[in-house]
């Protein structure tokens, strides 16, 4: 098959793929402390309000959906997150998550029906996703139901079968950080960009780039409160706001740069990143009653890929395997069931 440039290519199982998916993740959430959490990103390192603004000169290509109006600010939540299913010191490697959420939007959904006014963007402090397709997650989270050996006979097939990839996870799995307000953030999957449909418009990723003077030296994690990041977070931002760049990057290449895999890097050297926004997080004390009730309100939320406008629809298998997946984790903690 040769891709071309903005293209979908859905696998033809990917129907039975996803429901498989969706068993499997649902079937794995339990209660941790007093409430069934999030089936991955279970903790949250914290939850803010931010102003999301749109650069005064965005490229004519890339002004569609809410990059269509220069200058115009939407009111943004954004929680951060360690990606891991369990809720667990933050001493621990894993890979962190940024979920922005933009508020009062108009336009056409992604989904149609849903009648949201928000566009999310999901993204954590990684290029890539370990896993290329939906066939290779759903095996490798199969395999790792087998009772009792699950974890050694998954990580066995994905060195047997996908060592590179196993290289990924390791790397991300490692990552220890000290603040998540310091940190780059990357999409990792594919977006369309420009009208809704599918012409006229481009596959692109996004990131986002923190504006820092100095980065937090790591201290020893091992003898680090279980919450430092959240720590760290209300620390700065009793005093100091936290801004990102935020950056569209579009494919160019069909072949280096794929939709349908997300283990690949789009390299930022061939296509560079351009920024069309900015993400200003201002100063707010977190732990007021106020910054608490957000917390709380925040662990309600439903952030989703394809909580998007049709001028942002996400593209890629593993994007559209998450389309069902989400709402199955959503709905299951909003039914509050502990079956
Ligand atoms: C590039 C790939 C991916 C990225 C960047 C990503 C990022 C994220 C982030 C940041 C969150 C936390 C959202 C929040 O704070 O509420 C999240 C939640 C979640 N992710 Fe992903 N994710 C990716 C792929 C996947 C895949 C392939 C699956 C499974 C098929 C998945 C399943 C979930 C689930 C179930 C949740 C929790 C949904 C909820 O209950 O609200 N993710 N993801």
């Amino acid at each position: 098959m040769n891709p071309e440039l903005n293209c979908e290519y859905p696998d033809p199982d990917e129907a039975k793929l996803i429901e498989e998916m969706v068993a499997l993740v649902v079937g794995r959430m339990k209660p941790q402390r007093g409430r069934i959490r999030r089936a991955v990103h279970a903790k949250a390192t914290g939850c803010v309000r931010g102003v999301f603004t749109i650069r005064e000169h965005v490229p004519d290509t890339f002004r569609h959906g809410v990059f269509r109006q220069p200058k115009r600010s939407f009111p943004a939540i954004v929680r951060f997150s360690n990606s891991s299913e369990m809720i667990a010191p933050d001493g621990n490697g894993d890979a962190r998550g940024m979920a922005i959420k933009l508020l009062d939007v108009d336009g056409t959904p992604a989904i149609l029906g849903t009648g949201r006014r928000c566009q999310d963007f999901l993204t954590v402090n990684h290029p890539v996703f370990p896993f290329a397709t939906p066939a290779e997650y759903v095996k490798f989270f199969g395999i790792r139901e087998t009772p009792l050996l699950g974890a050694p006979l998954a990580g066995a097939w994905l060195a047997l079968f996908h060592y590179q990839h196993l290289k990924i996870a390791a790397e991300i799995l490692g990552a220890i950080v000290a603040n998540p307000l310091e940190l780059m953030y990357w999409s990792g999957s594919p977006y369309w960009l420009g009208p809704a449909g599918a012409t006229g418009g481009q596959a692109v990723k996004y990131s986002l780039v923190p504006s820092v003077a100095e980065v937090t030296p790591l201290g020893d994690s091992g003898s680090m409160p279980d919450d430092y990041l959240s720590h760290a977070l209300a620390h700065q931002l009793r005093s100091r706001e936290a801004i990102f760049e935020f950056r569209v990057q579009p494919q160019t290449d069909p072949v280096a740069m794929p939709v349908e895999d997300t283990s690949v890097n789009w390299d930022e050297e061939v296509s560079k990143p351009v920024p069309v926004a900015t993400l200003t997080i201002g100063m707010q004390d977190v732990t007021s009653a106020e910054g608490q009730a957000l917390a709380e309100e925040c662990e309600e939320m439903a952030f989703s890929p394809w909580n998007a406008l049709a001028e942002h629809r996400p593209m890629g298998g593993i994007n559209r395997l998450r389309r069902a997946v989400y709402l199955a984790s959503q709905a299951k903690r909003a039914a509050k069931s502990w079956g």
